[in-house]
C-alpha cells in the first residue's frame, strides 16, 4: 500500500500508521480521511495484522484538527455530509475488532482529539496537549466529540472544554481518565508497543469480544444530533468569521 498522507508499517503483528502532514500539524485533509478509512479497511482484512498503533509524524502534533483551511471550499450546506463522513471513518476505528491504541505525541485538538478518542484507548507523551477549540471558529466538534469526550472525562468538564475551547495538558488528561499513562516522548510508542504485546498473547476473539461488549454500553443518537447541529453551525456568519480568523492569523470577532 502507497499513501501519501499517511505512513504505514507493520512489525510481529502490530500496524502502525502516521498521520503525515507535519508542516500543517497533521491537520485531517479529506486526503488524510480517505487514507485513514482505506487502512482501516486493510486491517480488518488482513489476518497478519493484531493490533494498530495511531501516532502523528513529528516532534509537534498528534493531529492539530480537521483541515481549517479546507473548510472554506466546503458548501454551507454539506456540513452535516462532512460530519457524518468522518464520523463514520471513526467508527470504524472504535469497531475495529483488532485492538486500536493511540499514541498522542503531541497537539491533539479537535478532529485530533476526537479521532484519538475513537482508539480503543490512549496513552499521552508528557508533551500532549488536548482540546476541543472548535468554539474558537465557530463551530462544534464534529466527529463525535461532543458524545466521546462526554463518555470519557464526564459531562460537567466536557462542557468546559468545549465551551471555552482551552487545551488541558498530559497530566490533567491522565487525571481527568482521557489518557491511561504519560510517557516521556522516547518511552511513548515503547510503551504502547509493550501493552499492545500484552494483549496480543490473549485470545483474539475474547479481544474483539470485549470491544463490541463495550462500545455497545453507548448510545448511538448522539452522533447523528451531533452531525445535524455541525451542519447548523456550518452555514454561520460565525462559522465565517472563525475560520478567516483563523487563516488570516487573528482574533475572531463574533456578532
Ligand atoms: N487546519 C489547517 N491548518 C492547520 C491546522 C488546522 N487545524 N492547525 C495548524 N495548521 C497549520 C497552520 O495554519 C500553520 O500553517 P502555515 O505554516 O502554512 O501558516 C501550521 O499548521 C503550523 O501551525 P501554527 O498555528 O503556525 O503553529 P503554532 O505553534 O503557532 O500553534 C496550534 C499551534 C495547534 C495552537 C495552532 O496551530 C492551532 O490553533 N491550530 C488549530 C487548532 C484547531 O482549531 N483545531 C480544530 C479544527 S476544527
Amino acid at each position: 500500500m502507497t499513501f501519501s498522507t499517511i505512513q504505514t508499517s507493520l512489525v510481529n503483528h502490530i500496524f502502525t500508521i502516521i498521520i503525515n502532514r507535519p508542516d500543517k500539524l497533521n491537520a485531517l485533509n479529506q486526503a488524510v480521511l480517505n487514507e485513514l478509512n482505506e487502512a482501516m479497511e486493510f486491517v480488518y482484512k488482513d489476518e497478519k495484522i493484531k493490533g494498530v498503533i495511531i501516532t502523528g509524524a513529528g516532534e509537534k502534533a498528534f493531529v492539530a484538527g480537521a483541515d481549517i483551511a479546507e473548510f472554506v471550499s466546503v458548501k454551507d450546506d454539506e456540513g452535516a455530509t462532512l460530519s457524518k463522513k468522518g464520523q463514520d471513518i471513526f467508527f470504524k476505528i472504535e469497531n475495529c475488532p483488532k485492538p486500536v491504541i493511540a499514541a498522542v505525541n503531541g497537539f491533539a485538538l479537535g478532529g485530533g482529539c476526537e479521532l484519538a478518542m475513537a482508539c480503543h484507548f490512549r496513552l499521552a507523551s508528557s508533551k500532549a496537549k488536548f482540546g476541543q477549540p472548535e468554539v474558537n471558529l465557530g463551530l462544534i466538534p464534529g466527529y463525535g466529540g461532543t458524545q466521546r469526550l462526554t463518555m470519557l472525562i464526564g459531562k460537567g468538564k466536557a462542557m468546559e472544554m468545549m465551551m471555552t475551547g482551552n487545551m488541558i495538558d498530559a497530566n490533567e488528561a491522565k487525571t481527568l481518565g482521557l489518557v491511561n499513562y504519560v510517557e516521556t516522548p522516547e518511552n511513548l510508542i515503547p510503551k504502547t508497543k509493550e501493552i499492545l504485546n500484552v494483549i496480543l498473547t490473549k485470545s483474539p476473539v475474547a479481544i474483539s469480544k470485549i470491544i463490541a461488549a463495550v462500545n455497545f454500553y453507548f448510545d448511538k443518537k448522539g452522533f447523528d444530533e451531533e452531525a445535524k447541529l455541525f451542519g447548523e453551525v456550518f452555514s454561520t456568519d460565525d462559522k465565517k468569521e472563525g475560520t478567516a480568523a483563523f487563516l488570516e492569523k487573528r482574533k475572531p470577532v463574533f456578532k
